[in-house]
């Protein structure tokens, strides 16, 4: 349940997206389900909450994945060995075609849930499968996790292997609205659906349209895939010839952010059209570097995407990421970022720490509202950091400590408490 407490401890988090504000021995206070900022002293007003010590620790908001498939988990950190459609038709379409056994869902989704639950993610947007009941169990673990997100059953009528292919689009679109009805109610407090059109290559014209006029219906928020990988581009090229441009592809049928909410995975190769698009339609970005690194998909252009002022977060992408962990990403984006300023564009300024940080709390966090930071009227998303677990010869500033945390991926062991919508989950 949502309580009232105030955490004490070293608190780290960007207001802005180039600002790291830390603050040594403060305290940060959870009123009434929200973020109400972060204070040296308890305030007169506060006296009498709940304290909860956590002296010496980082506290940081819960990380924003936007953008993972929980079905891919389970080959996580194998099958590098292709690029995109060689590596959906290998790999992932023959393993998220198991998820019509639901049995094999429940095992496999109690496994995601679980690992999610125990790092610093605090919010997630999620593909699962083109299977309703596979996808309501998914929703099932995730709700009982604590962890908020949006999952989505995911659309695909063409081009994929015939057991991960839907009959037609009627038959798909006719499944979503079931899928979204049933989702209604189960009564989700922190679990929701979301439209889910795998990517152009694998959804015809009249899926696109039925998903763009359910999405409306409904009023969901949309996800998929964009300019991720040359070989795909010119896929979707000869797909959509009256298509401007790839993002046009889904502009067309209302699934592009205009009058709802969308976030796009990846925007490697966007070119310009596609750029200002998404800009004057408020699309969100996520930027997954760790995927787009192992099936050597390219390095996405994030300083300028950041330069010109682009909603934009990072996501792990599992299994094209193979880790699921945020701390990874933030550091993938980093990596990422220096070698496209060495190999590719010398004015584009490796992104610095902060820069990162940001993308993983306060960047991705927009997507579901006033989420990301510990700024008053914020949700109360904190993790509590022990990294002590990582000794250290001497004692380190705390700016050292919250990124040496990050690269040395301490949110495997060292998360020892957990908020999410102020809700305790761990
Ligand atoms: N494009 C379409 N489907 C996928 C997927 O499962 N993973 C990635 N990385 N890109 C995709
Ligand atoms: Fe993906």
């Amino acid at each position: 349940m949502s309580r009232n407490l105030i955490l004490k401890g070293n608190i780290c988090h960007t207001p802005e997206k180039d600002r790291l504000e830390i603050r040594e021995d403060a305290y940060v206070v959870c009123g009434e389900g929200l973020c109400r900022g972060i204070f040296d002293t308890i305030p007169d007003k506060y006296l009498g909450m709940e304290i909860v010590d956590c002296a010496g620790k980082l506290i940081i908001p819960g990380l924003v994945d936007l953008h993972t498939h929980a079905p891919q988990f389970a080959y996580r950190g194998t099958g590098m060995d292709e690029e995109l459609m060689g590596w959906l038709e290998r790999y992932a379409f023959p393993e998220e075609s198991r998820y019509a056994d639901t049995g094999y869902a429940a095992r496999a989704y109690g496994i995601v849930t679980e690992k999610l639950k125990r790092g610093a993610t605090t919010r997630v947007v999620m593909f699962a499968t083109i299977h309703p009941e596979a996808t309501l169990i998914l929703m099932d673990c995730m709700e009982k996790s604590g962890v908020v997100s949006y999952i989505g059953k995911v659309n695909m009528d063409r081009n994929a292997s015939p057991e991960l292919t839907e009959e037609n689009a009627a038959r798909s679109a006719e499944d979503t609205r079931r899928f979204i009805r049933e989702c209604a109610s189960r009564g989700y407090r922190r679990t929701k659906p979301i439209i889910t059109p795998r990517f152009v290559p694998c959804c015809t014209d009249e899926l696109m349209e039925a998903l763009g006029r359910i999405r409306k219906e409904y009023d969901l928020p949309v996800q998929s895939h964009l300019s991720e990988n040359p070989e795909e581009i010119e896929f979707v090229r000869e797909l959509a010839p009256e298509a401007a441009f790839y993002g046009d592809a889904y502009d067309r049928f209302g699934l592009f952010g205009k009058d709802g909410r969308t976030v796009m995975a990846h925007c490697v190769y966007s070119p310009a059209e596609e750029v200002q698009r998404m800009l004057d339609n408020g699309v969100w970005i996520a930027h997954c570097p760790g995927s787009n690194m192992n099936i050597a998909s390219g390095i996405a252009p994030v300083r300028h995407y950041l330069e010109r002022g682009l909603r934009i977060g990072l996501g792990t992408d599992v299994a094209g990421g193979d880790s699921e962990s945020m701390f990874r990403a933030v550091t993938d984006a980093i990596r990422a970022s220096k070698m496209y300023w060495r190999y590719i564009d010398h004015n584009a300024k490796p992104l610095t720490f902060p820069e990162a940080f940001w993308l993983a709390s306060k960047g991705g966090g927009s997507f579901f509202g006033k989420v990301g930071s510990f700024e008053e009227g914020y949700a109360f998303d904190a993790v509590v950091l022990d990294d002590s677990i990582e000794p250290s010869a001497r004692e380190l500033p705390l700016r050292d400590r919250l990124e040496r945390a990050f690269y040395q991926r301490l949110d495997k062991q060292g998360i020892i408490m957990k908020f999410a919508d102020a809700e305790q989950i761990l």
